[in-house]
């Protein structure tokens, strides 16, 4: 299992922020997360709303031909050389921001290539962080619902129980505030 660049011997990291506020609550969370992680990485940041990704618009040009015919901004997804995927997004009707389900719909391409042409798209193994934020306090259980599947697809190893750093109830208190981030970040890093 390499778990780094070979180039740089620096471990890669892919940050796919699903915010649309560069001063909001998981952008808050997302940057002091980076902040505090060790020098020796690399930094590849997709801010989603800055970006174009389509969403899946079911050709079916992925039941027979390897890959995907949209070209966007999903080929830093498609790059995969990354050790570690920090996926941010704030909790919208439950679930993660449209432009992150965009990329989830995408990578339907992966399961089709292999359930119709017997290709395995051989993602290199790495790990998995969410960072959630939403404004009620109703359990999120269906953002990670869907953040484990976009995990699964690229390959990313994902504990539920245990890499997920989550501020709920931002309505009332903003993620800058919240107590409990500070150990949520800690047994991440
Ligand atoms: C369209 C929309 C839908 C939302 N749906 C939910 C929701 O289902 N549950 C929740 O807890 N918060 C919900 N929120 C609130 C956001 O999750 C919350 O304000 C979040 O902290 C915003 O993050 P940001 O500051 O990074 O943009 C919603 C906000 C918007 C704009």
């Amino acid at each position: 299992m390499k778990m780094f660049n070979e180039t740089t011997n620096k471990r890669k990291i892919l940050i796919i922020n699903g915010s649309p506020h560069k001063e909001g609550n998981t952008t808050y969370l997302l940057n002091t997360y980076i902040k505090n992680m060790p020098d020796d990485v690399e930094i590849i940041r997709m801010d989603l709303y800055n970006l174009l990704i389509k969403p899946c618009n079911d050709c079916r040009y992925c039941w027979i031909n390897e890959g995907c015919v949209i070209k966007d901004d999903m080929k830093i997804i498609w790059n995969d050389d990354y050790d570690c995927i920090i996926l941010a997004s704030p909790v919208y009707m439950c679930n993660l921001t449209p432009p992150v389900i965009s990329i989830l719909s995408r990578l339907n391409m992966i399961w089709c290539n292999e359930f119709f042409l017997k290709k395995r798209n051989n993602f290199k193994f790495k790990k998995g962080i969410l960072i959630l934020s939403g404004g009620g306090t109703g359990n999120p259980d269906i953002a990670i619902r869907s953040a484990k599947i976009l995990f699964k697809l690229l390959n990313a190893e994902f504990d539920e129980n245990k890499n997920i750093i989550c501020s709920l109830n931002t309505n009332n208190i903003c993620a800058k505030e919240d107590k409990n981030i500070k150990k949520f970040i800690d047994d991440n890093l």
